[in-house]
């Protein structure tokens, strides 16, 4: 069986993928979250061993409780994008504000928001966690950077992706030309090209969502839910449902295989739970970029106009069909 042997670092230079400030600055900035990702698999692998599950007993600024594994991704995320010096400021789903490196001039151009843990309540079961960034580029070369300035719509995304730590662990990025995975070789240390090129299937027989909001949904978002639950073998039907409880893991299943991933938005709870800067904007870039297509359910996520860092919005992403057929429902065009 060949193994791969293509590491992230030489794919970038022989791809040369269009990057503001050039393949060095782009293998630079994936490089380094590629070494977050080799510290958060070690800990993940002995967290139950080293009194590293649990809580922290605070919570964020989402009021979600922390759990000692978000402090320690968050901590492992700053620690070492902070050493690069293209960074000028950090935006985490973990901390309110965000931090402001002193960069002079052309240094630092890049500003990195993350989700350092998603999937949280999976940390003391063994589940499947990942995380999520989104790399945007300042605009005010010589200005004092402010929160305002991550504040941006995905379609300002430079870089975007995530870490999947599963029975592997994966880095899987795009810079709007085409969709790319790496498997981390534990022998050696290199993201290996394993996945090159990913387009997602046009229509799936997946979908992935938390059902027992079912009673708190929308009257056409529960017309979808029972419409995928129909018998139909012309279309497919009944789906199979697969729901982890880590978006990252629920979308990179579907990235590959095809279908949907929903976090509707609710009655009482219109803007949902996801967070659009961190969470929706990277994994709707990669989506899109596969082939595929995420909205709120009502318009485009890479469109929503950002106003605040922890903003939240509905999201429905996975194959372009689906999500489509999801929005007739969700938009009342069909009963
Ligand atoms: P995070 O752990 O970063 O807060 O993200 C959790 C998200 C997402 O990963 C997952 O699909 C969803 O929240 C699970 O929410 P429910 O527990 O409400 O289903
Ligand atoms: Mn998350
Ligand atoms: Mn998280």
């Amino acid at each position: 069986m060949a193994q791969q042997t293509l590491t992230l670092e030489r794919f970038i230079s022989l791809n040369q993928p269009a990057f503001p400030g050039g393949a060095s600055v782009l293998t630079g900035l994936l490089s380094q979250i590629g070494l977050v990702g080799k510290y958060l698999a070690h800990d993940l692998r002995r967290a139950a061993l080293l009194d590293m599950l649990g809580t922290t007993g605070t919570t964020n600024v989402q009021g979600e409780t922390v759990k000692k594994l978000d402090e320690i991704a968050n901590e492992t995320f700053v620690r070492l994008l902070q050493q690069n010096g293209q960074v000028c400021a950090l935006a985490s789903e973990e901390m309110e504000q965000p931090i402001i490196l002193p960069r002079s001039g052309a240094q630092g151009a890049y500003m990195v928001l993350f989700d350092p843990l998603d999937g949280s309540s999976n940390t003391d079961v063994n589940m499947p966690l990942g995380s999520i960034f989104s790399i945007v580029m300042k605009q005010r070369p010589d200005e004092v950077l402010s929160e305002s300035d991550l504040v941006r719509k995905g379609t300002e995304q430079v870089a975007a992706g995530y870490l999947l730590f599963g029975a592997s662990t994966m880095l899987v990025f795009t810079t709007g030309q085409g969709v790319h995975g790496f498997t981390l070789d534990p022998e050696s240390g290199d993201y290996l090209l394993s996945h090159k090129a990913i387009t997602i299937p046009a229509r799936g027989k997946v979908y992935a969502a938390n059902e027992g909001n079912y009673h708190k949904w929308p009257g056409g978002t529960q017309k979808y839910f029972d419409y995928l639950k129909v018998k139909d073998k012309a279309t497919g039907r009944p789906y199979s449902g697969r729901y982890s409880g880590c978006l990252v893991a629920d979308v990179h299943r579907i990235l590959l295989g095809g279908g949907i991933y929903l976090y509707p938005g609710e009655l009482d709870k219109p803007e949902g739970k996801l967070r659009l800067l961190y969470e929706a904007n990277p994994l709707a870039w990669v989506v899109e970029r596969a082939g595929g297509r995420a909205s709120t359910g009502t318009m485009r996520i890479l469109d929503v106009e950002a106003k605040q860092l922890h903003q939240r919005v509905p999201l429905i992403i996975g194959s372009m069909d689906d999500v489509l057929e999801a929005e007739t429902f969700i938009q009342g065009r069909r009963m």
